[in-house]
């Protein structure tokens, strides 16, 4: 175990660039991303935004074992609370060994982490419960576990601070967003195809409080789990069972009807919206139209594009200026072919809209969540909001998560 050094680091005090590893697992469950980011504050007042520096990025997978009983418990019916809590401790450890072996591949000293945790359960709009009405979210990893072994602070548990005003606790990765890519003469919208897909609207020249963001719906989360259903596979490596198989066009439509894509934003999804229920009933459908495994694949593939190119007609484009527009991709979903081609018919029709990958701005497709959770344990690090209220749905900017010392 390191020397505690918290003491060295107090919020606030010193303004020098910090080294922040950046722990990410998301809702696809595939693993655990660490970013490591080098974040020095902004070079005047006239910019309030700091500047960012990828030194490395490594990815670890959760053991298949692992994995199941994250998806098991994941919106679980019944679930042990034993199970719960050392499954809360286990994420820790290996959120832990993650940025260790991170470390190991890349020596450096780390100043701070920000840990995103495993998202169990989310439900970012408020439902009656007894008595009352609660919003609520659950991301799993215990940070003291984290802070004890690499021997610096943890900032963890971002979501609950911006579901306490009021807002949906997701999507966070927009501050990053912003930060990173904000343009003055360029519209900017920011794809993000993980578990769910999600978008960040960057208007040419915008301020802060006029980006938005919010969640379109399902993207690897459904395709993963047909492949495991119906291939046994984790998932549609490159888009190759997609490619093969054909569209079932009446069962996205059908798919499409559904309110979650015709409420305007903000809008967050998760497990809850398209995990096992909705594969199920989607999987019946396909099935009344086609024996053909493939053609479920491929049209799971469809309705991610689809739900894209609907909120782009509904609520992107009448938000951008005459600007040039660049549409930037990032999340695993960057290495399905037949995703991403698909993704690039629906948005041909909006004009020309480059299409581009993150990695094409020096962010690994990969990393840039982690990135972004990097970004958001500076700024709770330094007493600085996290949350862009217009993103959200929150009625105002909120510092994120909680701080444990080492
Ligand atoms: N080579 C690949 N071909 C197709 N899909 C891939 C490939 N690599 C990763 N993916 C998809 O990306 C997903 C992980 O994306 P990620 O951005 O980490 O999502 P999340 O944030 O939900 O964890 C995997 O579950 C898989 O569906
Ligand atoms: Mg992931």
């Amino acid at each position: 175990m390191k020397k505690p050094s918290s003491e060295k680091l107090t919020p606030q005090k010193r303004s020098r660039p910090l080294t922040v590893a950046g722990i990410m697992s998301g809702t696809s469950a595939d693993g655990i991303d660490v970013a490591l980011v080098r974040i020095a504050p902004p070079r005047g007042p006239q910019n309030d935004l700091p500047r960012l520096r990828l030194l490395a990025h490594v990815a670890v997978p959760y053991p298949a074992a692992f994995r199941r009983r994250i998806l098991q418990m994941m919106n679980a019916e019944c679930a042990s609370v034993a199970e719960m809590s050392r499954l809360h401790w286990r994420l820790g450890q290996m959120y832990a060994d993650a940025v260790e072996s991170a470390l190991q591949k890349h020596p450096m000293q780390v100043d701070l982490v920000g840990c995103h945790g495993q998202t169990i359960y989310h439900q970012g709009v408020a439902a009656p419960f007894l008595g009352g009405r609660v919003a609520c979210t659950w991301q799993m990893g215990e940070a003291s576990a984290i802070a004890a072994r690499l021997g610096v602070p943890v900032v963890s548990d971002f979501r609950p601070a911006d579901i306490a005003v009021g807002g949906q606790g997701a999507p966070l990765v927009p501050l990053l967003d912003t930060v990173a890519f904000h343009h003055p003469t360029r519209n900017r919208v920011l794809q993000n195809l993980g578990g769910i897909a999600n978008l960040t609207v960057i208007p040419a020249g915008a301020s802060q409080q006029e980006v938005f963001a919010f969640d379109t719906g399902p993207a690897n989360m459904a395709i993963d789990a047909l492949m495991t259903e119906l291939f046994g596979r984790k998932y549609d490596a490159a888009g190759a069972t997609a490619r093969r198989g054909r569209v079932l066009d009446a069962v996205v439509r059908n798919c499409l009807r559904d309110r979650f894509f015709h409420a305007p934003p903000p809008k967050s999804a998760g497990r809850e919206q398209f995990g096992r229920e909705f594969v199920a009933r989607f999987l019946l459908d396909c099935r009344k139209k086609s024996k053909q495994r493939e053609d479920a694949v491929a049209t799971a593939t469809a309705l991610t594009a689809r739900s894209i190119g609907l909120a782009w007609r509904d609520f992107v484009a009448p938000a951008l200026s005459d600007a040039p527009t660049d549409y930037i991709v990032a999340g695993g979903g960057v290495r399905n072919a037949t995703l991403m081609k698909m993704v690039r018919e629906e948005l041909a029709v909006f004009g020309t809209i480059k299409v581009k990958t993150s990695d094409e701005f020096g962010m690994p497709a990969a990393a840039k969540e982690a990135m972004a959770f990097a970004l958001l344990a500076y700024r709770t690090w330094r007493r600085l909001p996290g949350n862009l209220p217009r993103a959200t749905g929150a009625e105002r900017a909120a510092i994120l998560g909680k701080i444990t010392y080492a």
